[in-house]
């Protein structure tokens, strides 16, 4: 799978703010494929460790509370040259720098609660999508 996938997910502000239809319409239109999705909630514990590598980072506390603070939407998506492609198709991590048309700048209220999450490597797609899904939930 490897190069063809990525991992996201539609983060609790999008979801409270009902975008979790048109966020999945932008994904589909971009030419993504769904190969896994579900409506889930991190634990604490759960979003402390798929945020691990930035645990040194200031924002680590105020990011782990805000990605369990409600339900989120996980998802495996497929497409030649996944990860590159989707981090072009959400925008900048900060909303006010992502280009006009992209996800975040559509959906997004800040830095900290910018609606998608998008890999960042071949190797973190894998291990993020293997975090959320087990083998069988991937299709
Ligand atoms: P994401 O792509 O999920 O990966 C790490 C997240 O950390 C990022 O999106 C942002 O939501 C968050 N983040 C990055 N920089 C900041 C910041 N300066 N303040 C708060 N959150 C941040």
């Amino acid at each position: 799978m490897s190069g063809k996938i990525t991992f996201t997910m539609i983060k609790p502000d999008a979801v409270a703010d009902g975008h979790i239809g048109a966020i999945l319409g932008k994904i589909s239109e971009a030419g993504f494929k769904i190969k896994a999705l579900k409506l889930t909630q991190l634990t604490v514990a759960d979003a402390k460790k798929f945020y691990e590598v930035h645990s040194e980072r200031p924002f680590y506390g105020e990011l782990v509370d805000f990605m369990s603070s409600g339900p989120i939407v996980a998802a495996v998506l497929e497409k030649d040259n996944a990860v590159e492609d989707f981090r072009t198709t959400i925008g900048a991590t900060n909303p006010a720098e992502a280009a006009e048309g992209t996800i975040r700048k559509l959906f997004a209220r800040s830095i900290g609660e910018n609606a998608v999450h998008g890999s960042d490597s071949d190797e973190n797609a894998l291990i993020e999508a293997q975090f959320h899904f087990s083998g069988r939930e991937i299709f």
